[in-house]
């Protein structure tokens, strides 16, 4: 017993000492989901990537073990291997050392992943999701709770009240079809297959049933979903929860996708990463200029200064007042410089001015306007 205790703590030590937790150089809890995995090494690696802090070798280094840690974790199997063996039960593949900057690029590429083929998989289920064009701006965290089928927890699946309430079909062997011959004329035989009526071609009886889930193998249960809309999502986008649709007792379960749907905004509209608004100024303000204030979907209030003429139908365009970019956005909500690139995270706004004109004139205002002009 004594020897068996020793033997357990080496091996614990052995583990502890293997070095850094994937899970906290990532900041994540060892159960997260994948798309919070995915979100970690994205706000990570932004934020630590060597053209955000040159000559920061202490970032570097931290960018390396975050890319390394994401190349681990975002792989299922690899992310299995590693929590039962540790960093040593993924030497033996080989693998690994990749370089980090090969990770970042791939992630933000935007090149799919290639997913393993599932041979059968439930059906994904789409679901629309409505988003407000501020939620897409702000970025918002969306619960929503789902009806869904799932496994029944008593019978495992199986139907039956006992597991030994299972039994191969006598009359077909388990085979679930019958070769049965048939006399076609003198001397000659024919074979042919059928499906085996007793059992139904399941190849086993079930002679009691499940009181949960009345044999059906599955029951409804709710599951709850916190949709992370990311900052900048487009219209069509999909948030996916991997193996969350319909459960079976025999195959894996489908996808869920949630489907952004933008609801309309009643100032602005969206064009890819732009924004656009109309504005009406007056035929005065057209001339002589203007101060205008609105108010943006993070509450700011955003001034627009003018000392020029302004023709009707123009438009004016505020640099960093867009929509930020998808998985780029930044902490500061502005476009920036690194040592060597311009990084565009927000789009433009464009405002169009509409030049209210008057209605009418009286005649000493007609009479000034000509003396004005005839300058
Ligand atoms: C501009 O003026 C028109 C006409 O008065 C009005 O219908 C519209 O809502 C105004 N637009 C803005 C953005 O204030
Ligand atoms: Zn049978
Ligand atoms: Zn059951």
């Amino acid at each position: 017993m004594r020897r068996v205790l020793g033997l357990l703590v080496v091996v614990f030590v052995a583990i502890v000492c293997a070095g850094r937790d994937l899970y906290e150089v990532l900041g994540i809890s060892r159960d997260a989901s994948s798309p919070e995995i995915k979100k970690a090494f994205r706000k990570l690696s932004l934020k630590l990537h060597p053209d955000k802090n040159p000559g920061d070798d202490e970032a570097a280094k931290k960018f390396a073990e975050v890319a390394s840690a994401y190349e681990v974790l975002s792989d299922t199997e690899k992310r299995k291997k590693y929590d039962m063996y540790g960093e040593d039960g993924l030497k033996e593949g080989g693998g690994g050392g990749h370089d980090p900057f090969d990770i970042f690029s791939q992630f933000f590429g935007g090149g799919r992943q290639q997913r393993q083929q599932e041979p059968s998989r439930g059906n994904d289920v789409v679901v629309p999701l409505r988003v407000s064009l501020a939620d897409l701006y702000n970025g918002k965290n969306i619960p929503v709770s789902m009806r869904r089928k799932v496994v029944c927890q008593h019978c495992h699946g199986k139907g039956a009240a006992h597991a030994d309430d299972i039994q191969t079909c006598h009359e077909c062997g388990g085979h679930g079809v019958k070769i049965e011959t048939r006399r076609v004329g003198p001397g000659f035989i024919q074979q042919f297959q059928t499906t085996c009526n007793k059992c139904g071609g399941k190849g086993k009886i079930i002679t009691s049933t499940c009181p949960v889930c009345g044999g059906h193998k599955t029951n409804f249960g709710d599951v709850e979903f916190d949709v992370d809309v990311e900052k900048g999502m487009q219209d069509g986008q999909e948030v996916e929860f991997e193996h969350y649709a319909d459960e079976f007792a025999d195959r894996s379960a489908g996808h869920v996708r949630f489907r952004i749907t933008t609801t309309p905004h009643e100032l602005f509209s969206r064009d890819g990463d732009d924004l656009w608004m109309d504005m009406n100024i007056s035929l005065k303000e057209a001339l002589v200029g203007f101060k205008k204030n609105f108010v943006h979907m993070d509450g700011r209030i955003v001034e627009v200064n003018r000392n020029e003429i302004t023709e009707p139908s123009q438009v004016i365009t505020l640099k960093d007042e867009g929509m930020p970019k998808y998985q780029y956005a930044s902490e500061k909500g502005k476009n920036y410089f690194t040592s060597r690139l311009l990084i565009l995270c927000i789009g433009q706004l464009n405002i169009k001015i509409n030049v209210q004109f008057p209605d009418t004139l009286s005649a000493e205002q007609k009479q000034g306007f000509r003396e004005l002009f005839a300058m």
